[in-house]
Parts: C-alpha cells; sequence; structure tokens
C-alpha cells in the first residue's frame, strides 16, 4: 500500500496473562501489518475499573476517556481477545461497556478486526460472534473477512519467545490487516 500517511491502528488485549497467547498475538501486529500501517497498544483493560454508573457520574475515569480519545484518532481497532466459557472476557466486556457510554462514541463508525487464540480447536469462534453483538450497540464496522481464530495456540504461537511460529497464521493476521486497511482507506 503506497500512502502518503500512514493509517494507525489501535489494538485492545482481552487477557491479563503474562504468558498470554492472545498478547503474543497483539504483539505482532504491527510487525505484520502491511506497508503503510502501524498498530499501537491500547492501555490494558486492567486499568479500567469495574463499570459502576455511580462512578460515571462523577466523571468518566481518565483511562476510559485516554482510550475513547485514542480510538477515536484511529483508522481502525484492533480487538484481540480469549474465549472464556464461550464468550468475551469480563474485562473486555468491562471496557466495551465504559466505552459505549462515553458521549462521543468513538467507536461509532471505526473499522474494527476481531482476532482470538486458545488452546482449543475452534480458536474462540464463539467468543468473536458474541463480540460481533456486542460491538452492534457501539456501531462498530466489524471487518467479516478473513476470520482469524488461532486454534491449538500452542502450536502456533510461543509465549517464551513472543513469537507467531506458524507462517499460516502470520500471513492470515497479515492478510486481515490489509483488509482492515482497505476498509479504513475506502472510509476516509
Ligand atoms: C475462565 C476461563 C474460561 C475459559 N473458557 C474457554 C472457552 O470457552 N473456550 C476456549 O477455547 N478456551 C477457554 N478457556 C481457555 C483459554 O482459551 C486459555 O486459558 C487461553 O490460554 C486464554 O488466553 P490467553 O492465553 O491469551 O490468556 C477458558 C479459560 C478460562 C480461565
Amino acid at each position: 500500500m503506497s500512502q502518503a500517511k500512514p493509517l494507525k491502528f489501535v489494538s485492545l488485549l482481552g487477557s491479563l496473562r503474562t504468558g498470554s497467547f492472545n498478547a503474543v498475538v497483539a504483539r505482532n501486529l504491527d510487525l505484520l501489518a502491511p506497508e503503510g500501517v502501524d498498530v499501537s497498544a491500547l492501555s490494558s483493560v486492567r486499568d479500567i475499573p469495574h463499570y459502576d454508573a455511580d462512578l460515571q457520574a462523577q466523571g468518566f475515569p481518565e483511562t476510559v476517556v485516554e482510550m475513547g480519545k485514542a480510538i477515536a484518532a484511529a483508522d481502525g481497532l484492533v480487538i484481540v481477545t480469549p474465549e472464556y466459557n464461550y464468550s468475551v472476557p469480563g474485562a473486555m466486556k468491562n471496557a466495551l461497556d465504559w466505552l459505549s457510554r462515553l458521549p462521543d462514541t468513538p467507536v461509532a463508525g471505526k473499522p474494527v478486526a476481531i482476532l482470538t487464540a486458545s488452546p482449543g480447536a475452534i480458536g474462540g469462534a464463539r467468543a468473536q460472534y458474541h463480540l460481533r453483538q456486542i460491538l452492534v450497540f457501539l456501531d462498530g464496522r466489524v471487518l467479516n473477512k478473513p476470520e482469524v481464530m488461532i486454534g491449538q495456540a500452542p502450536s502456533r504461537l510461543d509465549p517464551e519467545t513472543g513469537s507467531i511460529t506458524d507462517a499460516d497464521t502470520r500471513s492470515l493476521i497479515t492478510a486481515q490487516l490489509s483488509a482492515l486497511a482497505e476498509m479504513a482507506g475506502r472510509q476516509g
């Protein structure tokens, strides 16, 4: 892609775990992004308090405000998350709940890509569809294809070295980020 100004994507990670497979994916996004696309990490979902309307009434937490600003300024949002009990981890859902309450709705109209990784066979597929449902209310423009559901994660990702050891997985991620860039380019 030859663009004077690079597209800027931000990534949101749903795992808090040190040896997280999904963190390996998130940390490799910028490396795997096509030319003309930069990917930087948003702050951790760990830093966001549990959603509480009383807290909101006193003013949005600074972490939520900053996250909202970073998403609003980005050309696209990349969500990387584990699947917990066939759904979205609570910490990720909590972040999205806060973001949905911000007055300037930073996710609205934003191109969004979803990636999940799991030691299981279907790579977090069920969480992806719950996430898509949640993103309807946030009005994100979720990329349909290619889907990135990384099953049997220990054979494809190495948390020890931080690398994605499977070449097909690396290519798939690059293809997805390219598709997101095309979507963002069409909107821009
Ligand atoms: C509370 C909990 C629920 C889980 N539920 C699922 C599940 O529904 N589907 C799945 O594929 N893996 C499930 N797992 C296993 C996770 O995919 C696995 O722990 C994975 O490594 C978490 O992602 P991370 O490595 O990025 O932290 C669950 C793990 C936990 C702790």
